[in-house]
């Protein structure tokens, strides 16, 4: 038995920011984020449009991809919710008239997509479900200090969302087998201090001292990141195609999470993948979190250079630290373009 991929779309809000705009608030410049970051320019929620608006926008052309089945469970990776509780799933599900499907959300950050495609994998085969929508959405430009040139420019909004049925093993779309893994103990590179219960109060309170106002934004220790991103993420493919007996030069497309285009050229490197076959989309969204891996996939088969049959290992690496990895063959799907 097996989840297999039957569906995929994506969506991204209208509104697009350049580097040109970025630097028109910001001391920085279209050169530094290019050079440094691959980035040309990124989409961003409007006021008023939520991380559960995407995912129900990107959710129904993953239905409709997959042929309208029935769906049992839904699943959405965010580390950007609309709200602390409740999970944004259930609302998501409700929106689109899936009636009273099991839904929860998944928090992994930029590595959220593939530990969410482990999840549902699991609940497949354990027998909990028997079709999942599974979406990676994010607004986390909400969440990043507008006025901090370390981070202001790294992330994007959008969302990317695919249907798993059960299937076969060895079948077109089906999931491989998974690595994941985590590093706790560096954690503080990577995290919004505020807003959970260690930090819990906006004005303090009895025993509480007032959550200063950057603290509620990202903060972000990026070189370290860097190292430790290339470092986890080949790790973590190696694994994965060692686990399902691929060889590198078995594989027609390098899938890895867009947080630098540095970074997938430099993980693609070490993996031995060639240029040609390594997947680069983040000039046109930069990172968008848990929603990377299936927009990436989305303008890959979009564009016809993911073609069925072929071989594909995704690897994603975040905050947590956390990363993970899979492969699969790309299976006959019909994919509508997102931009
Ligand atoms: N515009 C212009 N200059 C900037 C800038 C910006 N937006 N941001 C930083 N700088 C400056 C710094 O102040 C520094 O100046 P200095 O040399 O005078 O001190 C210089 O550019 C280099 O900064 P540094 O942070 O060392 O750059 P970098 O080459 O490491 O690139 C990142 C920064 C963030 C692009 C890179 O470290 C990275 O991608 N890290 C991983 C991030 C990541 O993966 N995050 C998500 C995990 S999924």
């Amino acid at each position: 038995m097996a989840a297999v991929l039957t569906g995929l779309g994506g969506y991204l809000p209208p509104k697009v920011v350049s580097n040109e705009d970025l630097s028109a608030t910001l001391d920085t410049s279209d050169e530094w984020i290019t050079v440094r970051t691959g980035i040309r320019q990124r989409h961003m929620v409007a006021d008023g449009m939520s991380t559960g608006d995407l995912a129900v926008a990107a959710g129904a052309r993953a239905l409709k991809s997959a042929g309208h089945p029935a769906v049992d469970t839904v699943v959405v990776a965010t580390t950007s919710p609309d709200r602390l509780c409740p999970a944004v799933a259930p609302e998501v599900a409700a929106r689109l008239d899936l009636g009273t499907v099991a839904a929860f959300d998944l928090t992994s950050a930029c590595s959220g997509f593939v530990y969410g495609l482990a999840t549902a994998a699991g609940l497949i085969a354990s027998e909990a479900a028997d079709t999942v929508l599974f979406i990676g959405a994010e607004a986390f430009t909400t969440l990043v200090n507008p006025a901090d040139r370390t981070t202001a420019p790294i992330f994007g909004d959008g969302a990317g969302a695919v249907v798993l049925r059960r299937g076969e093993q060895g079948e077109p779309g089906a999931l491989g087998p998974f690595d994941l893994g985590s590093d706790g103990a560096r954690a503080d590179l990577l995290a919004i201090p505020a807003g959970g219960s260690r930090q819990r109060s906006a004005n303090g309170g009895p025993g509480h001292d007032a959550v200063p106002h950057e603290d509620w934004y990202l903060r972000m220790v990026g070189r370290p990141l860097y190292q430790h991103a290339v470092e986890r993420m080949t790790q973590s493919a190696n694994t994965a195609l060692k686990k399902a007996g691929w060889a590198v030069t078995d594989v027609d497309w390098f899938v890895g999470h867009q947080a630098n285009a540095r970074i997938v050229h430099a993980v693609a490197e070490e993996l031995a993948v060639p240029e040609e076959r390594t997947a680069v989309n983040i000039d046109r969204v930069g990172n968008t979190l848990s929603a990377s891996i299936p927009l990436l996939l989305n303008d890959l088969a979009a564009e016809g250079a993911l073609m069925p049959g072929h071989r594909i290992v995704l690897s994603a690496f975040g905050a947590g630290l956390s990363w993970g990895s899979t492969v699969l063959t790309w299976p006959d799907l019909s994919v509508e373009s997102v931009h």
